[in-house]
């Protein structure tokens, strides 16, 4: 039997370690695409404890980082034909105007850009295998704000809107191969987990700070075990969450920006053209 293979980002932390975890006995091999190379491997030992069985490999890869993004790609076709699931899961909150190494708002290089292209990369291993799965946790933040132009390189910084757009940016992504790649068998999702307690936004303010915001807004977070479950049941459910929206684990309707599909059209266009890539 064939070897099921499922990648993830975001795996040191919050949601992304929450969903890895509760997937640990779904797949024959984990491929954790991390930055942070130490809590990766304080985590491999983790999920071995959990599932002795299960192979754990640990890519090194930053998504704010073309190159990083591109040589993790390398190093996953260089060794496998196939990739069963890919949940496109790492993200940042900015509160303050940063760069990426390429040039871009930090939030869009890793939350929208780096995926883009680890994604094209993935896509035909993807395809190649029996599941054909991605999984995208996007936010109910895509609401925020319109895409706008420049979309890589903001002239102004709004925490707010910037977040927004790049996760607006990751259901656009969704949406993009849904509509290129369904009817090839691709079930893609696009999820919003909710408001969970987890590390996002905290490590660029001063803890003091992090810690009275959170604490105020505490009562509606939930917990990463609660909050990991939307992305949890999506990659079990392929077939029922293939092509929507899920809110929670309730498939919802796109609404204001999500369904702009000139603004799409138009936000993918230029990603590919920026990335000198030719199509999704
Ligand atoms: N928490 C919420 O309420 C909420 C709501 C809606 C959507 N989301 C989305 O959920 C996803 C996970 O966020 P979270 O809340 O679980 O946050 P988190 O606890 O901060 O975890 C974020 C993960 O992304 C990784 N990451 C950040 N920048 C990276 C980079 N440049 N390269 C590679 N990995 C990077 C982090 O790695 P390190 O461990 O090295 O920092 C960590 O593993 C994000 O896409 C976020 O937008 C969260």
């Amino acid at each position: 039997m064939t070897e099921t293979i499922m990648a993830i980002t975001g795996p040191t932390s919050g949601i992304g370690r929450g969903t890895v975890k509760n997937l640990i006995h779904d797949f024959d091999r984990i491929l954790l695409l991390a930055r942070n190379l130490e809590k990766a491997a304080y985590l491999k030992q983790e999920l071995l404890e959990l599932n002795p069985e299960v192979q754990i490999e640990i890519i090194e890869c930053d998504l704010s980082v073309l190159d990083s993004v591109r040589q993790a790609a390398e190093n996953i076709k260089y060794k496998y034909d196939h990739l069963d699931c890919l949940i496109n899961n790492a993200g940042i909150v900015s509160t303050s105007k940063e760069e990426s190494v390429d040039g871009y708002d930090l939030m869009m290089a890793t939350n929208y850009i780096g995926h883009f292209l680890l994604t094209h990369e993935l896509l035909p291993l993807v395809m190649n295998s029996e599941r054909k799965q991605v999984v995208v946790v996007s936010s109910g933040a895509y609401k925020f704000a319109p895409m706008k132009k420049p979309f890589f390189k903001p002239k102004r910084f709004n925490a707010f809107a910037g977040y927004g757009r790049s996760k607006l940016g990751t259901l656009y992504l969704a949406q993009e191969l849904h509509e290129k790649y369904s009817r090839k068998g691709l079930k893609t999702t696009a999820v919003h987990p909710g408001m969970v307690s987890t590390n996002i936004g905290k490590s660029n303010v001063s803890p003091t700070v992090a810690g009275l915001v959170f604490k105020l807004l505490d009562p509606f977070f939930v917990t990463v075990e609660e909050g990991c479950q939307s992305v949890v049941k999506a990659v079990r459910q392929p077939e029922k969450y293939a092509g929507f929206y899920s809110d929670e684990g309730e498939i919802a309707a796109v609404k204001q920006y999500g369904s702009d599909f000139q603004m799409r059209r138009e936000f993918i266009d230029a990603t590919l053209e920026e990335l000198d890539l030719e199509a999704l």
